[in-house]
């Protein structure tokens, strides 16, 4: 069952502008335990099976990382690089390839591995991709998943953290490819009071 994320205040972090507020939503050492135990549940599934995970660029490359640590057992992986978000915090709706998989994943059991689902839209275009090259298995691991903002029909088989509808930052997610580098999984607002520019 996926974690519900809990809010605490944060002091100024690194990169950070004045104009923009940070409030830690998941600590660092929540993330942790969270990541070991869901790489305990895909092992619980594939036991002593090579997994090859396929991270999605940029933002899944700390989780991939930590949860490929976790997995233990025969682990391989590759990436990929899809773009559904413009500049900064606002979805254009439309998915473009700009960086395909670098080996074939038929009759392999593969994993893909995403940061967020959001609208959705990214993740319904890569399965329906992956879905033709016959791997195995297909699976999804994502972190953090905003359940109300989905559009497109897909679910995730594994997922870290349920999240309200806000737009987050640190442990690989980025604003303006700031923020990536945060341990921790923040809340950004924009605007002198701290006032959101996102709506739902
Ligand atoms: P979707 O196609 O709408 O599900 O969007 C997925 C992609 O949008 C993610 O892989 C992120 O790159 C980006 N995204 C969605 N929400 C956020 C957020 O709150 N912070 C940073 N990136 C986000």
């Amino acid at each position: 069952m996926p974690t519900k994320a809990t809010k605490r205040t944060a002091r100024v972090k690194p990169g950070q502008r004045a104009e923009e507020t940070l409030r830690v939503l998941i600590s660092h050492k929540r993330i942790r335990e969270r990541v070991r135990q869901m790489a305990q549940e895909i092992r619980r599934d594939f036991p002593n099976e090579p997994v090859h995970l396929v991270g999605v660029l940029k933002g899944s490359v700390l989780f991939l990382a930590d949860l490929a640590r976790e997995l233990g057992g025969e682990v391989s992986f590759d990436f990929i690089s899809v773009s559904s978000y413009g500049k900064g915090m606002d979805s254009t709706g439309e998915v473009k390839m700009n960086k395909d998989l670098d080996v074939s994943i038929e009759g392999r059991s593969v994993l893909v591995v995403e940061d967020i689902l959001d609208t959705g839209l990214t993740l319904k275009y890569l399965l329906r991709l992956f879905e033709e090259r016959k791997p195995k298995h297909l699976r999804v691991a994502v972190l953090l998943d905003k359940a109300e903002r989905r559009i497109a029909d897909v679910k995730a088989d594994y997922t870290g953290f349920v999240i309200p509808n806000e737009f987050v930052v640190g442990y690989g997610l980025d604003y303006d490819e700031r923020y990536r580098n945060l341990p921790d999984v923040c809340v950004v607002r924009l605007g002198p009071h701290g006032k959101m520019k996102i709506e739902a």
